[in-house]
């Protein structure tokens, strides 16, 4: 299996803090991978490496093979990577079908008629505007920009942040279903447990440096650890009670 993503030696810094140290991880060809850490840990700062919002100082990325390395973002995204950022940085003034134009168009499965469909919602607030949506809809309209773009991989920052556990559970099936659609992908989230249950590979960072790189289960296994994690987590909900049984 080759990667879809591989990055190492990643120390990136803003001005003269250093933050993330040698930083290296791989996400495999069809499957979720998860990045865990406590708040302050560098996980943004990571994803923000990998898609060229943050250059590395040292280190390289390489994407489906291709050498990332210092491109720019328009470069790396349209080699079908996909970003949801932290925050959900959709356009306030625009309508939800104006959002939904905006995105490099890259050829594949996924169109604006095929987002409704997935996301019923968008379909019935498609002439309100970005700001009149709840925190559910701005995130179900992040996501469904990045997935405008037919990406081959996507890269997510906590797209449960501050959503209740109903909106929680659409997300995460979202998530779920785009690994039945070939669509790599990597999560950065705060609900660890429920995160582990859906990934298959996990890393977690600690001060920017990586400290556990391996099976989500076997982490998920390690309740000590998990309790570290979790324990800075102000929103913690259990699989049963966002997925579907
Ligand atoms: N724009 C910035 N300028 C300076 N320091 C930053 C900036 N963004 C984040 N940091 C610092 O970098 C560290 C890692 O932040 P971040 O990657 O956002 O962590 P996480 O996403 O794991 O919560 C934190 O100490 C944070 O305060
Ligand atoms: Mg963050």
């Amino acid at each position: 299996m080759s990667a879809a993503l591989h990055a190492e030696g990643l120390n990136t810094f803003y001005g003269k803090s250093h933050i993330l140290h040698d930083v290296g991880l791989t996400v495999e060809e069809g499957r979720i991978t998860t990045l865990l850490g406590r708040n302050g840990a560098g996980k943004s700062t990571t994803l923000r490496s990998l898609v060229g919002l943050t250059p590395p100082r040292s280190g390289r990325v390489q994407i489906f093979g291709q050498e990332t390395t210092g491109l720019p973002p328009y470069r790396i995204a349209q080699l079908g990577v996909g970003f949801v950022p932290e925050g959900r940085k959709i356009f306030a003034n625009l309508t939800v079908e104006e959002n939904l134009q905006v995105p490099i168009e890259r050829p594949g499965p996924w169109t604006i008629t095929r987002i409704y469909e997935l996301f019923p919602r968008l379909l019935e607030r498609r002439s309100n505007r970005g700001r009149q949506l709840s925190g559910g809809e701005q995130e179900m309209l992040s996501i469904a920009r990045a997935l405008l773009l037919n990406p081959k991989i996507l890269i997510l920052d906590e797209p449960s942040q501050g959503l209740a556990p109903l909106i929680v559970k659409d997300v995460f099936r979202i998530v779920a279903q785009m690994r039945t659609e070939g669509i790599s992908v990597l999560l950065v989230e705060q609900n660890v447990r429920v995160a582990l249950e859906i990934a298959d590979d996990a890393y977690v960072l600690e001060n920017g440096e990586i400290v556990y790189s391996g099976g989500a289960a076997e982490l998920g296994a390690d309740e000590e650890r998990i309790q570290a994690l979790a324990g800075a987590s102000a929103e913690e909900w259990r699989l049963d009670e966002v997925l579907p049984t």
